[in-house]
């Protein structure tokens, strides 16, 4: 059966607000929660004004049991979203991230159990970040899935993989649900603790439950002031304050870029197809693009001449290569990712322009360097 009233926590972030504008527009009833974390959105008095007319907004926090219970009155399906998201920062502010992801995922789960005879549906948000290193595959052993970089590596400025066994470079190849989960950041286990417990609970309960392991998404709307968030949002915002983006290592290392509407396109999938229910899906487009290529096309389409700014120095916990098989989630769900590149650059920079994002880079790269997490 159709769910009726939805809860999305996190609602007002990034893709919060995007779900939620699609599921108002659906015709769905949709409570939006989300406690405004300031490095996230500023200061924001009342009710935040990107969010649609019909959505009910609540103010709260996840890790507040009774805010949460309050959260979930006539609810029959949740998405949950609400995180502290920060690859960087989570590797000094620990406690902040063990507390508001684990903590609050933890919270939200006991809110299910009890409501669980009118969940019809619960959706959380996963990561990429969970993989680690993307799949790799050499030439003469055939695929492997390698760990972290060995910093001795990383301090030789030897970016890319080498086979352990034959030392033949290794080739980035599409990574699937199945490559074992090596995080390499706290972010990232707090992420996998989410999914995990998640998917547990539900089963256990009966709740059905699905997983959707988002890869790096770019859009309109995006915290372009908060320094942690995506690179996307990042660069344009360096652009936008005259400042080059400075790219990390040689500026090589590849992502699947995914815009927003096709992150909304997998969970309305989701949310309604019982073929997603107790399962992992990845949501990705399937290509991978180069950092600097992000940076190269963002300017272009800014009008910019400002150059990148390779810096050669690598971020703690940072991963090499990471790009989305998404055969999984096109043959049981029919995802199909709708926009490219270009059109998504195009329409990330259309918003920008009327933005003002204050660049904050220098004083987050300022941080990671004092506790010796950029080298
Ligand atoms: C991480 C998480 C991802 C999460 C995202 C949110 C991993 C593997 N993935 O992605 O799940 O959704 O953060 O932020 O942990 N870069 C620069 N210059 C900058 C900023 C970044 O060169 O100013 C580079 C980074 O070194 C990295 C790439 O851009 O190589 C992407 O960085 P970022 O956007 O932070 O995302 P991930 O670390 O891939």
């Amino acid at each position: 059966m159709k769910p009726h009233k939805i809860l999305v926590t996190g609602g007002a972030g990034f893709v919060g607000t995007h779900l939620t504008r699609a599921l108002v527009e659906k015709g769905f009833s949709v409570r939006v929660f989300d406690n405004l974390d300031p490095q996230v959105h500023g200061i924001i008095k009342g009710r935040p004004p990107h969010l649609p007319r019909r959505a009910e907004w609540m103010k709260g926090d996840v890790r507040d049991p009774r805010a949460v219970e309050k959260a979930f009155n006539g609810v029959d399906a949740v998405f949950h979203l609400g995180a502290a998201v920060g690859v960087g920062q989570s590797m000094y502010a620990i406690r902040h991230y063990v507390d508001v992801n684990s903590l609050g995922g933890a919270t939200v789960l006991e809110a299910i159990v009890r409501h669980r005879k009118q969940v019809k549906k619960v959706v959380v948000a996963s990561s990429m970040s969970i993989y680690g290193e993307g799949a790799y595959r050499c030439s003469s052993c055939g695929p492997v899935a390698p760990h972290m970089r060995p910093l001795a590596q990383l301090k030789k400025k030897q970016w890319e993989f080498v086979c352990e066994n034959c030392g033949r470079s290794l080739r980035s190849i599409p990574t699937s649900e199945n490559k074992p989960l090596y995080p390499t950041s706290i972010y990232a286990i707090t992420k996998r603790d989410h999914e995990e417990e998640f998917l547990v609970v539900g089963e256990s309960y009966g709740v059905p439950t699905v997983a959707l392991r988002f890869f790096n998404i770019y859009g309109p709307l995006q915290a372009l002031s908060n320094p942690y968030t995506g690179v996307a949002a990042i660069f344009s915002s360096r652009l936008l304050n005259g400042q080059p983006p400075l790219v990390f290592e040689d500026g090589r290392q590849s992502r699947d870029f995914i815009h927003v509407s096709d992150i909304v396109q997998g969970c309305l999938l989701a949310l309604m197809k019982p073929a997603a229910n107790y399962t992992v899906f990845n949501v990705g487009t399937g290509r991978p693009t180069s950092v600097l290529q992000m940076a190269e096309l963002l300017g272009d389409h800014l009008g910019m001449r400002l150059q990148p700014k390779l810096i050669h120095k690598f971020r703690a916990g940072d991963i090499r290569h990471c790009y989305a098989d998404i055969s999984k989630i096109k043959r049981r769900l029919g995802f199909k990712p709708r926009v490219n590149l270009k059109t998504g650059i195009r329409d990330l920079i259309d918003w920008v322009r009327n933005q003002k994002g204050i660049d904050r880079v220098d004083t987050a790269f300022a941080e990671l360097h004092k506790r010796g997490l950029v080298k």
